[in-house]
């Protein structure tokens, strides 16, 4: 089975921004390799890429990318069936909700596993392939709070931190060889990943249902139409930007703004 067209591998590909991802990468003609380790749901996914492009080469590789052999498996496997790999992009991760100092050791060490590994090794497993391709793109999924520590997400926070500080670094190395690598960095996003997410306190899940998220389709469609593109980053939504920003320019005042929020978490964990 050897694509015609461009091949993108999607880890998280079983739903949310990943899923999104693969239906707007099949739209623009890609061949699509479906990474996570919900196989079923993987499978449906694969259906509607079908759905979307009757004739489109879609497959499922059943994957767990804190898993470095089988992130080498997911990559070299691509290459074995279609040839090339055009897109990765490392989007697999979940989250955890607990102040710094209630953090277990172990539970951050496994959201690293998945969260920061999981993107390592998935760069390391496509970059010698982009590299004889002289061509390439790489996405790296963080977050806006990969930019800006807030409260009740420290352990999510350093390992999206993580992520922006690797793919920083790998986008200046990759460039002599044409392969682009960016920064995602979307703000609160419509998908299960609240569900997903490790203690997570009543009051949190509250607050994310109050709160306005962008459809997960907005990113996907965002990540696709920047493929070959040289973006360093992209940074969702005017808050997100704002952020970013204010947080470079003016730290003190998003301590200040974390503090409201933060002391409505605490109120409503209360209630
Ligand atoms: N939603 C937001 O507000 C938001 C904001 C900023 C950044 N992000 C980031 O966006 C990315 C996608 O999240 P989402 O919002 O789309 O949430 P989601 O719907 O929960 O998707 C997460 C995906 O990651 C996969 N995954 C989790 N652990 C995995 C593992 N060990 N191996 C392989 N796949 C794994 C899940 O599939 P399986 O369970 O089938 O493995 C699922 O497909 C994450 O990196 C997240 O941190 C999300």
């Amino acid at each position: 089975m050897k694509a015609e067209s461009k091949v993108a591998i999607i880890t998280g590909a079983s739903s949310g921004i990943g899923m999104e991802t693969a239906f707007a990468l099949v739209r623009r003609g890609y061949a699509v390799v479906l990474a996570a380790r919900r196989e079923e749901r993987l499978e449906q996914v694969a259906d509607r890429c079908r759905e979307i492009a009757p004739g489109a080469a879609v497959d499922v590789v059943v994957t767990d990318v804190s898993d470095r052999s089988a992130v080498e498996r997911l990559a070299g496997g691509a290459v074995e069936k279609f040839g090339r790999v055009d897109v990765m992009v490392n989007n697999a991760g979940s989250g955890m909700f607990a102040r710094v100092h209630e953090l277990s050791e172990a539970d951050v060490r496994d959201l690293f596993e998945v969260n920061f590994y999981g993107v390592l090794y998935g760069c390391q497993a496509v970059a010698p392939i982009m590299i004889a391709q002289r061509s390439g793109h790489i996405f790296n999924v963080s977050s806006v709070i990969g930019k800006r520590g807030t409260p009740f997400h420290g352990a999510y926070c350093a390992t999206k931190f993580a992520v922006c500080g690797l793919t920083d670094s790998m986008r200046v190395e990759m460039k002599p060889y044409g392969v682009k690598v960016t920064n995602v960095c979307p703000t609160l996003t419509a998908t299960e990943f609240f569900d997903h997410s490790r203690m997570e306190p009543r009051a949190h899940s509250k607050y994310e249902a109050e709160s306005k998220m962008m459809p997960a389709s907005t990113v996907g469609r965002k990540i696709a139409a920047t493929v070959g593109k040289s973006r360093p980053e992209l940074v969702f939504s005017i808050g997100g930007k704002f952020l970013v920003t204010l947080s470079a320019l003016w730290p003190r005042a998003v301590d200040w703004i974390m503090r409201i929020y933060h002391d409505d978490l605490v109120k409503r964990q209360k209630s």
